[in-house]
């Protein structure tokens, strides 16, 4: 059999063929444009998604047999709000998890409604990319708009419901909704009363792995496939991606860097993060995970070579980088304000500490370091819960660069361990698809028959020490420069 993985991403759709035992048969990629119509704000339409995901998989299944496609699932970006109406219609563009306008239901939410209730209700504080601030912002700002949803889901579930016609969702993406009550992995009640929704409109929940319909037949026709393909429920892309890096079951790590950053940690328990910087959810693996996201992660990189240096040669920029752990330029990553840990839409990119010798090296080098020390960020929230890590798994984007991989090693001081593949979502997706057929028992067992460890990047002490105090300096600018992102909002 054959399984595809849909990884519906932020600039586009990435789609895998996977074999019974794993093996990647081919990658096809789609883009499709995103929009800023304000300073801060993010929407797709999801049409563009959907044609992207039909071409690319009339794309993917072109020359293989397609007698032997047995399923289809997802990983897909998080907390983006798809509203239809009555005739399945989307209603408005799709507001993305790195929009940041709704600051003022953020501020309803954490301070009026109270993070503590807020916490009970879904293990999880208010954040302006999240769902249910989204749905407030609508019914404040567009109340025509508010008034017309009959159906409320999530990027990936819109292609599962084109696909399907099954209004459907899972627990790890539901999770970012702020409308989950994670620990017992049902809707919470409170939080749709407070956001003005009735529950119906609400997608079915699923375990990530569980299958929720096959493709419809119009569907499968237009593909060339068998009409019985079953199409699973996938998972957030964080959640995809640790199933495609093997980072299931009990305190295992994985780090992302695609256009987002994040720290995913796996548990075979539920816990919350008491200080809230860090998100407590669902995993598609049926247990839970905390996880710190930063907006701005690979795109930092992409911005600074593309649109300040012209240039698309990553390699040849980064080849010009020597001295690790010397740099006194730092950049605060936060081009789309941040999440974990500071929770401030109004954060953005920084460059500090230039002088007359800085050369351009030194500033590329500045914007890859200046993740990773974002990301350790992350990692000292889970530090002081107790929780030790040792090493973590690695993915997307920007795992491809060397460099990057070993500064995150020496300023996290974690072993890195890099994967056969870096398609983390979508071979996850391909994996989640292969457990709803029934080739594997469990995601657990999926990731330990699958996922290979090829390479692992050692922290250097030497260098270890030298970036904890570039570390120790870099903590210190953020809360520098947070009255002056205030100012000039
Ligand atoms: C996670 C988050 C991002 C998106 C990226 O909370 O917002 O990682 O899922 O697609």
């Amino acid at each position: 059999m054959l399984y595809i993985g849909v990884d519906l991403g932020t600039s586009a759709v990435k789609l895998l063929l996977m074999d019974r035992e794993g093996k990647i048969q081919k990658i096809v990629s789609k883009e499709y444009p995103i929009s800023f119509p304000h300073p801060g704000w993010s929407e797709q339409r999801p049409e563009d998604w959907f044609q992207a995901v039909m071409e690319g998989m009339k794309e993917l299944v072109g020359e293989a047999d397609k007698s032997r496609i047995g399923g289809i699932s997802f990983g897909g970006q998080m907390h983006g709000l798809v509203i239809l109406d009555q005739e399945d219609q989307v209603i408005r563009p799709a507001i993305l998890w790195n929009d940041g306008r709704t600051f003022e239901e953020c501020d309803y939410l954490n301070y009026e409604i109270g993070k503590e209730r807020l916490s009970q209700y879904t293990a999880n504080i208010s954040f302006t990319g999240f769902t249910a601030p989204k749905i407030l912002w609508v019914k404040n700002k567009e109340p025509e708009n508010f008034a017309r949803i009959a159906k409320i889901m999530l990027p990936k579930d819109y292609i599962a419901y084109r696909l399907t016609g099954v209004h459907c969702t899972d627990m790890s993406d539901a999770s970012g909704m702020l409308l989950l009550d994670v620990k017992n992995r049902r809707w919470s009640k409170e939080m749709c009363e407070i956001c003005g929704i009735r529950e119906e409109m609400l997608p079915q929940l699923f375990e990530s792995y569980e299958c929720v319909g096959t493709l419809k037949k119009e569907i499968a026709d237009q593909l060339g496939v068998p009409a019985g393909v079953k199409v699973a429920a996938g998972a957030g892309d964080n959640a995809a991606a640790a199933v495609g890096t093997g980072t299931v079951g009990e305190g295992m790590c994985n780090i992302s860097l695609g256009t987002s950053g994040t720290v995913f940690i796996s548990s075979k328990t539920f816990g919350v993060d008491r200080h809230n910087a860090l998100h407590a959810f669902a995993h598609a693996d049926g247990n839970y995970h905390l996880m710190g996201c930063m907006l701005s992660a690979a795109s930092c990189n992409k911005w600074w070579m593309e649109e300040i240096l012209g240039t698309e040669d990553y390699g040849k920029e980064q080849q010009k980088i020597f001295k690790l752990g010397e740099n006194h330029v730092y950049f605060l990553p936060y081009l789309m304000g941040e999440r974990s840990p500071h929770n401030n839409p109004n954060a953005r990119g920084t460059f500090i500490g230039m002088t007359m010798d800085t050369t351009r090296a030194d500033m590329t080098q500045a914007v890859l370091e200046g993740v990773a020390f974002a990301l350790r960020d992350s990692l000292e929230v889970a530090k002081s819960l107790g929780i030790c890590l040792e090493r973590t798994k690695i993915c997307g984007g920007g795992a491809k660069s060397p460099l990057w991989k070993r500064m995150i090693a020496n300023i996290l001081n974690l072993k890195v361990d890099v994967i056969e593949s870096e398609e983390g979502p979508a071979l996850g997706g391909a994996m989640l698809a292969a457990v709803a057929c029934g080739e594997y028992g469990s995601v657990e067992e999926a990731a330990e028959r699958i996922v290979k460890i090829v390479d692992t990047v050692e922290p250097e002490p030497e260098l270890v020490a030298r970036y904890e105090e570039r570390y120790q300096q870099f903590k210190e600018i953020y809360p520098a420069c947070r009255p002056l992102f205030e100012l000039i909002k």
